[in-house]
């Protein structure tokens, strides 16, 4: 039994005052020695006043330390929880008997929780101090060509036929450039924000390789990587967001291309099949990336340093894209790269 236990509390008080009750009553009634009758009597009585103190005085302090404890307990979940306590949360903690150590128990739970909840909100803020650096950084160079441009045409390099049309053929290219950073930054809050709707159905992944794989033709043929997809004419059947993950390969493929050999260069899409998944994997003999750089690559705005000596057309955004577009289906993305070998990138889609 502990000390600070109310029931203990009542008790040694109960047995305190019957303790008392008996001194000062039994004992006169020994020492007078009363008749055999009276005695037996008396006896009775007084073992059952004893009886009915002991549980009177027990009940008194049971209820009054409970009052009082509930009043203190109902302060501390009401600051804690900012609720207010119910009235049936006082029949909750009477019937309680270790009330204080759960109380305690529930205050270190609490603050711990606390903690916890101040580091995610640090972790945010972090988070949203870098987001917004990264955006106005991402933002300044297009804005400042275009400024440049806009100025040097209006300060009469308009009427220069050497560098009108090209000054607004590069404006052209830099407005088009900072759309395509605020459409992407949309797509990623969107995506972010849990509101994307799936429109999943049942389609052939390896068309849908073929139809990104043409798309990309020109581009693969200027830069002279050849684009080979692994039994072409056989159907793959997924089920999946067909739209969305057109998005995906359009992403992998393009940065095959983009962060491809300019000539020799290989890129190659396979399928394979996993049980319940079928997982895609593009391969590529480029440029690579740095194992230290690896688990970065689906952060946004992240670029290798390679890669940026090799494209300065590339915002760092479409890898975040693709890995919220493979986790909002509730599959996985992975990439694995080795310098002078090559680049693949590996993710799974539900078999159809
Ligand atoms: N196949 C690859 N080989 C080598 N590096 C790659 C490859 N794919 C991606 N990377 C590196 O990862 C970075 C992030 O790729 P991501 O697709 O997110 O951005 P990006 O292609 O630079 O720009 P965009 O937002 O237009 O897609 C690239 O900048 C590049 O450094
Ligand atoms: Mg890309």
């Amino acid at each position: 039994m502990k000390f600070h236990d109310p029931h203990a509390i009542a008790f040694l008080n109960a047995s305190a005052v019957t303790a008392g009750y008996v001194v000062l009553f039994f004992l006169p009634v020994f020492a007078l020695e009363p008749a055999l009758l009276a005695r037996f009597i008396t006896y009775i009585v007084m073992v059952a006043g004893g009886a009915i103190l002991f549980a009177g005085t027990y009940f008194f302090f049971r209820y009054t330390v409970d009052k009082f404890i509930y009043s203190k307990i109902r302060l501390i979940y009401k600051s804690i929880y900012s609720i207010k306590a119910q009235k049936t949360d006082r029949q909750r903690f009477r019937s309680n008997r270790n009330i204080l150590d759960n109380v305690e128990q529930e205050v270190a739970h609490w603050g711990e929780e606390k903690q916890k909840e101040i580091e995610r909100l640090k972790q945010l803020e972090e988070y949203r101090k870098d987001f917004i650096g990264n955006v106005s950084h991402e933002l300044k160079t297009p804005l400042f060509n275009v400024q440049g441009y806009v100025s040097t045409l209006l300060e009469g390099g308009l009427d220069d036929p050497s560098i009108n049309k090209e000054y607004l053929r590069r404006t052209e290219i830099s407005v088009e450039r900072l759309i395509k950073i605020v459409e992407d930054l949309g797509e990623i809050a969107q995506l972010e924000s849990g509101q994307i709707y799936l429109n999943k159905v049942r389609f052939d992944i390896v068309a849908v390789t073929r139809e990104v794989v043409e798309m990309l033709e020109i581009k693969a043929h200027e830069k002279e990587v050849q684009v080979i997809i692994n039994q072409p004419d056989k159907p793959v059947w997924v089920h999946a967001d067909r739209d969305k993950i057109r998005q995906v390969l359009t992403n992998i493929i393009d940065n095959t291309l983009r962060y491809g050999l300019d000539q020799g260069g290989r890129t190659k899409i396979s399928f394979f099949d996993m049980d319940e998944n079928i997982l895609v994997e593009v391969t590529d003999n480029g440029i690579a990336i740095d194992q230290e750089d690896l688990p970065r690559v689906f952060e946004r705005f992240y670029r290798t340093s390679r890669g940026r000596e090799i494209s300065s057309k590339g915002k760092g955004l479409g890898l975040a894209i693709v890995k919220h577009i493979i986790e909002a289906h509730q599959q996985t993305i992975n990439v694995r790269s080795t310098v002078g070998v090559g680049t693949t990138f590996g993710f799974t889609l539900r078999k159809a």
